[in-house]
């Protein structure tokens, strides 16, 4: 698509990064959003968009990490071509001295002997432009830096770009307790969407720790974006940003917010964690709404409701001791005695717990939760379900 394409004066190439095996899932929420024109590439999407899609992108999609947008795309024959090509970017006019500033990214090409290095040659040029125009230069601070720049590259090919999210978008300010396996946000998100849970049958977590999931299913159900509570955008720190168009952007994104439309139910076997859960829940508008109790998940019971839909992330005995088999073997039972007539999907690393489960799973997907490879399975009950030995 990018060869093909003739940007507009006011249109840029946006990236939208996202975590490993959910490129499909974020594509599918951009047309959701309104964009056709999406580019699938390896943990990420490129559209073609305005500073407006930028500023309501940031607010609004659930699924991707951080937004990029693409300032300069160049070929480099040499280590030193890239010193030379980054001094021609207009540094000055993107922020201003005061600002501190970080280069992040990913490199992956054989002219640099030491990947961090280009890093550095691009620090060096935005520096240098500073004090060549003020005789002063902005700081660099790497761990929450005011303006963000990402550097890929790839052999020959350079593209460097504005991170206009900053601190990664799964920090959504709205998490005041956090349990001790958490699902990052994004990543719940996208798991939700991933299920196809319709948004509108009872949703049950019986594993639901601080509420992860229940609170990214509820957000979707109610048409709230998960950013909403988030002050931090790196974007605010750019020369040109516009708080008006912002203003109209954030307060345009309540338009469509609705009741919840459904029961979410989430229940864990620690009081611990359902405190935690409530806490984060306290400040929803949809909070009281979610049932949580504490109860091991094989004393849940089945709500009235003709069907319920699980979405649930159990121990997956690396982070939590657990024994593994016993418990896999446990939830395969209480799916195909109690949970009749359901769909649930189960992310989780352990492939012996996957085995004890029992059920054939209908769907599964390749995921990443942080570091760990996981896979995303559903199981889908009948009355009369049978446990079988094998599934893999
Ligand atoms: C991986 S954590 C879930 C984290 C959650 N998704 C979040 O984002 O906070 C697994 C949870 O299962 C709970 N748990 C362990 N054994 C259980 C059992 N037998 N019944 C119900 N909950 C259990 C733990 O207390 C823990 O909170």
């Amino acid at each position: 698509m990018k060869k093909e394409i003739e940007l507009k004066d006011d249109e840029y190439f946006i990236t939208l990064k996202c975590v490993f095996g959910f490129e499909e899932t974020l594509k599918e929420e951009l047309i959701e959003l309104g964009y056709k024109e999406v580019e699938l590439l390896n943990r990420a999407i490129r559209i073609v968009g305005t500073w407006r899609d930028v500023y309501f992108l940031n607010l609004n999609v659930r699924c991707a990490n951080s937004i990029l947008v693409e300032i300069d795309h160049f070929f480099i024959q040499t280590e030193e071509d890239l010193y030379k090509r980054a001094s021609k970017i207009g540094w000055t006019t993107i922020f201003d001295v005061k600002k501190t500033f970080a280069v992040k990214g990913a490199v992956f090409s054989s002219l640099f002997t030491n990947s961090h290095y280009p890093f550095l040659v691009v620090k060096d040029a935005i520096v240098d432009a500073f004090r060549d125009k003020y005789n002063e230069r902005p700081d660099v601070e790497l761990k929450r830096p005011q303006v963000v720049f990402d550097l890929y590259i790839k052999e020959k090919e350079v593209t460097i770009s504005i991170n206009t999210s900053g601190v990664p978008l799964f920090q959504r300010g709205y998490r005041e307790a956090v349990g001790e396996a958490p699902l990052n946000e994004v990543v719940a998100a996208g798991l939700i969407r991933m299920s196809g849970w319709d948004r509108k049958t009872t949703l049950l977590d019986p594993f639901c720790g601080s509420g992860t999931l229940l609170i990214e299913a509820a957000l979707l159900a109610s048409g709230i974006p998960s950013n909403i509570e988030r002050q931090h955008y790196a974007f605010k720190n750019l020369k040109d940003f516009d708080q008006a168009l912002w203003d109209e952007i954030y307060n345009g994104a309540l338009r469509n917010v609705r009741s919840l439309p459904c029961k979410i139910i989430g229940s864990d076997l620690s009081d611990e964690m359902i405190i935690k859960t409530r806490r984060n829940l306290r400040s929803m508008s949809f909070g009281r709404f979610i049932q949580t109790s504490v109860l091991p998940f094989n004393e849940v019971k089945k709500p009235d409701d003709e069907k319920v839909f699980i979405v649930t992330n159990p121990p997956y005995g690396q982070r939590l001791e657990a024994d593994v088999t016993e418990l896999y073997d446990g939830i395969g039972n209480w799916l195909k005695h109690e949970m009749t007539n359901c769909e649930a999907w189960i992310i989780t690393s352990s492939e012996d717990g996957l085995k004890s489960i029992g059920l054939k799973p209908s769907k599964k997907h390749k995921v990443f939760n942080g570091d760990l490879e996981c896979s995303f399975r559903s199981f889908v009950t009948y009355e009369g379900s049978k446990k079988i030995k094998e599934n893999q």
